[in-house]
């Protein structure tokens, strides 16, 4: 079942590929995004005037990315809300909101909830779900179906990476019908996330590197990640895998934030993961590495391929292939897997089943 992986995380981490190509390609025509057949109107993108995004953990954090890609594309608000703060809260949504739920599994009861309110307060709901037919899917107006298979491991991987697809097909559909795309600039977004999937699998040939980070980071207690923009979005789900899966403790800051009290944590050898692919602030976030680098910091790096290093910036360096910056979660998300993957692994750990999770969470 396995197929000769030791772990169904491993193996999923590797389905990634395929999983993107049968999300993507379905929803194509001549190009361009086209969701007839999942019965998505054009409509619902043309009538709301903004977009409340609604999950929890992973699913969450895609909507992050999903946050830092749409509005500056849209030009309307979108906010990205924990579905068990969002239930309890009085949202701002009404029926000019598109509200987008996002859900591997289609049951987490927090998202259900959210979901249920926002149908009350009269928004529409599209769903982003994995599993066919669940409660999510069956309760939302309208279904974007991810086709990532079956996820067995309960450290989500690949239903992650084709959420994320999902939004950026979403986004440049939405983009299209609100006059933000042309169809030429629309067919470019395209091919350059088509691109994301030899990306993703140029990781996947050069892991032995990324062991050898691993080794490090399973001797430590605690480890930060830190980022800008999108890179703060990708940051988030890394620390999530590394303490899901490794029981170091973790944190995603946004890096401009160390100096107002993190950096007080920063000691000899304490690891930061820093995600810099980001061009318009690659030379902020680079000062920012700086300062935890001058008190001891143990860096592992990643930038796009060709970015100029400083000397002396970091210990280890990982490169991802992309040209255009709004793409480079998808390599780079495999990158903070495997970092995951081996660091418990190395650990002892059992991988697949973490301690004190279930896969699916229907307990409020
Ligand atoms: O099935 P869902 O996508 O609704 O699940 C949401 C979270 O419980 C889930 O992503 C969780 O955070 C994962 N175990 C993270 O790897």
């Amino acid at each position: 079942k396995k197929n000769g992986y030791p772990h169904y995380m491993l193996k999923e981490i590797h389905e990634q590929p395929d999983a993107l190509h049968n999300t993507i390609t379905p929803r194509l025509r001549d190009g361009l995004p086209d969701f007839s057949d999942d019965g998505i109107p054009d409509q619902v993108f043309a009538d709301c005037d903004q977009i409340a995004i609604v999950a929890c953990g992973t699913a969450m954090y895609a909507g992050m990315v999903g946050k830092a890609l749409m509005e500056p594309l849209l030009k309307i608000p979108v906010s990205v809300n924990i579905a068990s703060e969002y239930r309890y809260e009085s949202p701002l949504v009404d029926e000019k909101t598109l509200v987008i739920v996002i859900s591997q599994s289609g049951e987490t009861i927090d998202t259900l909830a959210a979901l249920r309110l926002s149908k009350e307060r009269g928004a529409k709901v599209l769903s982003v779900v994995n599993v066919k037919g669940s409660t999510i899917a069956r309760e939302s107006d309208y279904v974007f179906y991810t086709h990532a298979g079956p996820e067995i491991a309960v450290a989500s991987t690949k239903a992650y990476m084709v959420q994320l697809s999902s939004l950026y097909l979403i986004g440049c559909r939405m983009a299209m019908v609100r006059g933000k795309f042309t169809e030429q600039e629309a067919a470019a977004f395209v091919d350059q996330l088509l691109s994301s999937i030899p990306a993703v699998e140029k990781i996947l040939e050069h892991k032995s590197r990324i062991k050898t980070a691993a080794g490090v980071l399973s001797k430590a207690k605690d480890a930060f990640f830190v980022g800008r923009g999108l890179d703060y979005a990708f940051s988030l789900e890394g620390s999530l895998k590394l303490k899901e899966i490794s029981y170091i403790h973790a944190e995603a800051y946004a890096a401009g934030e160390l100096k107002h009290g993190t950096i007080a944590l920063i000691e000899e050898n304490t690891p930061v993961i820093a995600v810099a692919t980001q061009d318009h602030i690659y030379g902020k976030t680079i000062s920012n590495i700086r300062e935890v680098r001058a008190r001891g910091a143990f860096v592992i790096l990643i930038t796009k391929k060709g970015a100029e290093i400083p000397e002396g910036i970091c210990d280890i360096h990982f490169e991802v292939p992309v040209s255009d910056d709004r793409f480079a979660v998808f390599p780079v998300a495999v990158i903070l897997q495997l970092l995951a993957y081996y660091t418990s692994d190395l650990k002892g750990l059992n991988v697949d089943k973490p301690r004190n999770l279930a896969k699916s969470v229907t307990v409020e």
